[in-house]
């Protein structure tokens, strides 16, 4: 249940990891939002006063050294250690092998890539410290929002993809690596939702709006959070650990 623990959300200034804030707050979780976007978040935390659960803002680049050990920190020094770690924060890149822009690979690389693995990294730390504590009595739950052009090669979208084929692997390895002690390991791999990301990415609106009256309804940020909740509320013994979701109407 999300009811009374306490959960890290990166992205949560906009689209899917602000739905899951919202979600995990509405349904009694408190939340640390992280993004770099302070305003934003501090939206999110007004139109969630009133929610059940609490929340607190953390601005930050996830690509500066110890991003993740500072958001693990602040849920300590709040409300006590965090049991759930969502990773959502990302960014698109458009363009094929030939096509994209080579100066924004390494942006790209370190956010979707390095940044993440030092997520895990620190967060498998942290909560495989305290399931050595309590002898794993209860879940811990690391969420990572991948894509279907992780486990798909999309040849129009490849060096963005290749990002997300790259997190799949560590997701797997990492979740080998933990589950003894019941601290589950989940990708959650959507396909086209509506949100900040190809505006922010810069891929060509004409192109996505074709691709929403070819396939839409297109997902909402609501839908993927709404199973990032069902993963985490489990009981402690069953672990979904690999989804995909897509648009019904989306073919690849
Ligand atoms: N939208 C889709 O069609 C789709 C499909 C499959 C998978 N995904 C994946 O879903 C995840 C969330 O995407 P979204 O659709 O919610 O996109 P979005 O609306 O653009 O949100 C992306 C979030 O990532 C954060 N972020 C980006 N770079 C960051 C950095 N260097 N440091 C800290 N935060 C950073 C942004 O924060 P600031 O704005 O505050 O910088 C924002 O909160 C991404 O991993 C994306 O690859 C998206």
């Amino acid at each position: 249940m999300a009811d009374g623990r306490i959960a890290i959300v990166t992205g949560a200034s906009s689209g899917i990891g602000r739905a899951v804030a919202g979600h995990l707050a509405r349904a009694g979780a408190r939340v640390v939002a992280a993004g770099r976007n302070a305003d934003q978040l501090g939206r999110l935390a007004d139109e969630l006063a009133a929610a059940p659960g609490e929340i607190v803002t953390a601005p930050g680049d996830m690509t500066e050294p110890g991003y993740a050990e500072g958001l693990l920190a602040t849920a300590e020094r709040t409300w006590g250690p965090a049991t759930v770690f969502v990773l959502s924060a990302g960014k698109g890149l458009p363009g094929t092998v030939l096509g994209s822009d080579p100066a924004r690979w390494r942006e790209l690389v370190e956010a979707n890539y390095l940044a993440v693995l030092h997520q895990l990294r620190a967060g498998g730390a942290e909560f495989t410290r305290q399931a050595a504590a309590d002898g794993g009595g209860q879940a811990r739950d690391i969420v990572v929002i991948g894509s279907t052009v992780g486990r798909q090669v999309s040849a129009a979208n490849p060096v963005y993809g290749s990002t997300k084929f790259a997190l799949h692997s560590l997701v797997e390895a990492l979740r080998q690596e933990v589950c003894a002690l019941n601290v589950r390991v989940t990708l959650i791999e959507p396909g086209f939702v509506r949100s900040g990301f190809q505006e922010a990415a810069g891929y060509d609106m004409a192109w996505f709006d074709r691709i929403a009256e070819e396939c839409g309804p297109l997902l909402t940020p609501d839908d993927v959070a709404e199973t990032v909740g069902f993963v985490i509320d489990r009981p402690r013994h069953v672990h979904l650990d690999d989804i995909r979701l897509r648009p019904t109407r989306q073919r690849a």
